[in-house]
């Protein structure tokens, strides 16, 4: 009877059921172990025929619950294989990827074209002493353009760097300094993409910016060459092989003679390479004898041209862009418009 009954109840339990049925049967004080334990006070003929009896029920009870467990394992892995099935053909979700800032973007487009013509880009730091700043560069300490650039102080008379133009002073520090004879040199051609700062803020000035200087020394070097590089560079940055380019007397203390550089563009449309109108888009001229010899290199040696231009500003022209301010904004909006896939 107890076995009928035990087996009718293995056959439908659930698992927490199969276990509370195992453990009142063949637990420690389960019901068969109960009676199992009872052959002890039995005389030998009687404890011979229900001992035999007893076994043949615990093999039957112990094969139910293991086949009723395999059948309830099985069903809860069918149940979880079909609750984790990957659907590989589910559409993908939104997921929020990044983008290229255009300034970095400008930059590494700058940096790959003039790689092709043989530079090297180098960096300097955005803390920056007077000398390196200024004074090797031909600015007194009362020359006006100390006070045109709006200079950032900080304690201890450095500065935040008010143009990538140190740079300029660093490297040929060291190009020097390497070169003592300065016969085997092989010419400086580097450009330098880097922030620089300035206590200005409107919709086309920020107190932190982009410029990227160039620097060529050697020998023999000639503003035609500086005519030429300029030219090559902004037709293809700006990929119009007829672009205008206009190079504009102008002044600054560390180059000699110094011009603006202009390219051609329509004011009323924006259009870069069209109409009649000029727009500047940064400085340059030949290093002035002065600065060469603050470097410790020879002026009747070596010559050379150096230029500054804007990042921001070379960015805002290729792809119309009208206020500063966005570029720093971080408008997830505006960076998906204006980022490029990474
Ligand atoms: N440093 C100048 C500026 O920031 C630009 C410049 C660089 C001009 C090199 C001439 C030569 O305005």
């Amino acid at each position: 009877l107890l076995q009928t009954q035990a087996e009718s109840r293995i056959a439908v339990a659930d698992s927490d059921a199969l276990e509370e049925l195992r453990v009142a049967l063949l637990g420690k004080s389960g019901t068969l172990t109960a009676a199992l334990k009872a052959l002890g006070a039995m005389d030998p003929e009687a404890r011979k025929a229900r001992g035999a009896e007893l076994n043949i029920v615990k093999t039957a009870l112990t094969q139910a619950l293991a086949a009723r467990r395999a059948v309830l394992d099985a069903a809860a892995l069918e149940a979880r294989l079909a609750a984790e099935r990957i659907d590989v053909t589910a559409p993908v979700r939104p997921e929020l990827t990044g983008a290229i800032h255009p300034i970095s973007r400008t930059t590494e487009e700058i940096a790959a074209i003039f790689s092709a013509m043989g530079f090297a880009i180098k960096d300097g730091p955005d803390i920056e002493n007077d000398w390196n700043n200024f004074s090797a560069l031909n600015i007194a300490a009362h020359h006006p353009a100390r006070a045109m650039m709006d200079t950032f102080y900080l304690q201890g008379g450095e500065v935040l760097r008010t143009h990538t133009s140190p740079v300029q002073i660093r490297t040929m520090l060291d190009w020097a300094k390497s070169h003592s004879t300065q016969a085997d040199a092989q010419p400086i051609r580097i450009i330098v993409p880097g922030r620089t700062f300035r206590a200005d803020h409107d919709a086309t000035h920020s107190p932190m910016f982009h410029q990227t200087e160039g620097l060529v020394i050697g020998r023999g070097i000639t503003l035609g060459h500086l005519k030429g590089c300029l030219i090559d560079f902004l037709r293809a940055f700006f990929d119009i092989p007829s672009l205008p380019v206009r190079l504009r007397a102008s002044y600054f203390p560390f180059t000699e003679p110094s011009m603006e550089v202009d390219i051609g563009w329509n004011r009323k449309t924006g259009e870069i390479g069209g109409g009649t109108d000029w727009l500047e888009i940064g400085g340059s001229g030949m290093v002035h004898p002065n600065v060469l010899a603050n470097c410790g290199i020879d002026p009747r040696e070596f010559q050379g041209f150096a230029f500054g231009v804007g990042i921001e500003r070379l960015t805002m022209l290729k792809h119309g862009i009208a206020d500063l301010r966005l570029f720093y904004e971080s408008d997830v909006r505006w960076l998906r418009h204006y980022g490029f896939a990474a």
